[in-house]
């Protein structure tokens, strides 16, 4: 999809709908709004006299007005509460206009562009925040599907001035890349288990410098391991976990140099797991095929790289994804195994349905002895507990640098993607020791999400590291928060704007 800017009057401008807006409560439409209803005879405002249209957040009002107006369609959107207006919903009120749009099989919509003014914000910023999220909602996956859904090619932004064009187009760029990276990250998430196993997600990653610009692309080098490397290093976590599938783990390592020889770097650890069905310690038949997503933060991670690459974001950044398809079998690894990691440090199993702390301990090893990075951001979908904690509403963050925590939390805040703190006390460490071993990979029924983060705060060691737990966020059942049902790209926003936020790390 084209999304564009048009300097010039919504009225003479032709598309197959044009959408203009309105915050609750507002009897008089001003404005662009206002100049459509008076110039197509008042069926806004009688709309809004007669209580069929109030403006509330997400409530649409098609018309199609006879005369006074190019178009044949107008789509009035609320905007809801003009005090509780913020650049996420100017992100999540892209989704029913272009919902409808391909339910009505329009091909080109031109849109006043929300937030920009009587919401107060920034023309650059609305036009972001606009963009990206028709990018996102015009996101399908219907690889699959026989019939597939219809396609709206361009979306216009309607501006009537020339002045505020510049900030616009450059709003409008960054939505759209923003968008198209987190898009992408989306399809694999998406992509069935049997479509996506280590090897598949390897030659995803593989490809990722291959789908932006040329120099772009060259700022960005990927490299996957296999078990030959993964056994040389001694990744007992990693091996334990993939030892069960017929294809062998893959350590996807992706380097991207924005910044300047010697920077250091930052490091984004996603978890890809392929597909968890517990292992050993199954998990039970109702919605085990939901966790096809167990790779989202690895997908999200590798998005952030391509994100990165298309943003121009000068820093040094790697994305350290360890892949295993995690399967009971003969050769799985058993509760009761005891691994040695490539820390050094040795874990006891009780669950085989708690790899994903096992894989990524390994993958933080190996980014602190490669990189010995300033940061390291992991992101997972690590534990149930963490969805019964935060609902699919917000992430939770842990972390053992407060500083860096809470520039996680600001990133939080102004992207729109939402994280809570959990603590990382000390007295948590309790329930992840073992008789046998250093550690043991499950914490019991208490604290499930904290344990998890605190048995990967025992490998993080001195590296100030941060931990997202976003197996609550990463997939969303039906709609929610401006989300079609399916992946929602998280926690690529959140990524995107703590990379771009000022700081040496
Ligand atoms: N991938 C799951 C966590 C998960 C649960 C993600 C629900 C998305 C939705 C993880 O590997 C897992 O199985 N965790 C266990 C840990 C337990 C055995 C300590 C869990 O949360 O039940
Ligand atoms: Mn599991
Ligand atoms: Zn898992």
């Amino acid at each position: 999809m084209k999304i564009e800017l048009v300097v010039g009057d919504i009225l003479r401008h032709k598309a197959d709908m044009i959408v203009v807006n309105l915050f609750e409560g507002v009897k008089t439409p001003g404005g662009a709004t206002g100049a459509v209803d008076a110039s197509i005879g008042g069926a806004i405002s009688a709309a809004i006299r007669d209580g069929d249209f109030q403006g509330k957040w997400g409530e649409t009002l098609l018309l199609r007005p006879e005369k006074g107006i190019a178009s044949r369609r107008v789509l009035v959107l609320g905007l809801g509460k003009k005090e509780k207006f913020t650049p996420d919903l100017v992100r999540q009120s892209a989704l029913p206009v272009v919902r409808l749009a391909k339910k009505l099989k329009l091909s080109a919509v031109a849109s006043v562009l929300h937030g920009a003014g009587a919401g107060g914000l920034d023309p650059e910023t609305a036009a972001r925040f606009a963009s990206l999220g028709v990018a996102l909602s015009g996101y399908e996956y219907d690889r699959y599907k026989s019939e597939k859904g219809s396609r709206l090619e361009r979306f216009q932004w309607i501006e009537r001035r020339q002045a505020p064009a510049v900030p616009i187009r450059k709003g409008i760029a960054y939505g759209a890349a923003l968008g198209g990276a987190i898009n992408w990250g989306r399809d694999l998430v998406a992509s069935p288990p049997a479509d996506m196993r280590p090897d598949g997600l390897a030659r995803a990653a593989k490809a990722l410098p291959a789908g932006l610009p040329p120099a772009a692309g060259r700022k960005i080098r990927v490299k996957v391991y296999g078990r030959k490397e993964i056994e040389g290093w001694k990744m007992g976590g990693i091996l334990a976990v993939g030892r069960g599938s017929e294809i062998p783990p893959r350590l996807i390592v992706a380097e991207y140099r924005g910044g300047r020889t010697g920077d250091p770097w930052t490091v984004l650890i996603g978890k890809g797991v392929t597909f968890d069905t517990g292992g050993i310690s199954l998990k039970k038949w109702e919605g085990m095929e939901k966790m096809k997503y167990d790779m989202a933060g690895g997908a999200g991670m590798l998005a952030a790289i391509r994100a990165a690459g298309a943003l121009g974001i000068p820093k040094n950044l790697v994305a350290v994804v360890p892949a295993v398809e995690n399967m009971p079998s003969g050769t799985a690894y058993r509760p009761g195994d005891v691994l040695r990691m490539m820390s050094g440090k040795t874990v006891e199993v009780l669950s085989t349905d708690a790899e994903g702390r096992l894989i990524l301990a390994d993958a933080i090893a190996f980014a602190r002895k490669r990189y010995r990075p300033a940061a390291m951001v992991d992101a997972a979908t690590l534990t149930g507990a963490c969805v019964v904690a935060l609902g699919s509403v917000t992430m939770g963050v842990m972390g053992n640098d407060a500083e860096l925590v809470s520039r996680m939390k600001d990133a939080s805040s102004a992207s729109g993607e939402k994280a809570w703190e959990l603590p990382l006390h000390e007295e948590y460490s309790e329930q992840i020791k073992s008789e046998v071993a250093d550690l043991k990979n499950v914490g019991g029924p208490e604290a499930g999400a904290i344990t998890a983060g605190y048995f990967l705060k025992e490998f993080a060691g001195a590296t100030p590291w941060v931990h997202l737990d976003i197996a609550g966020v990463a997939w969303m059942e039906k709609d929610k928060a401006g989300y079609a049902p399916g992946p929602t790209g998280v926690p690529v926003r959140l990524i995107v704007q703590f990379l771009s936020q000022a700081g040496r790390r």
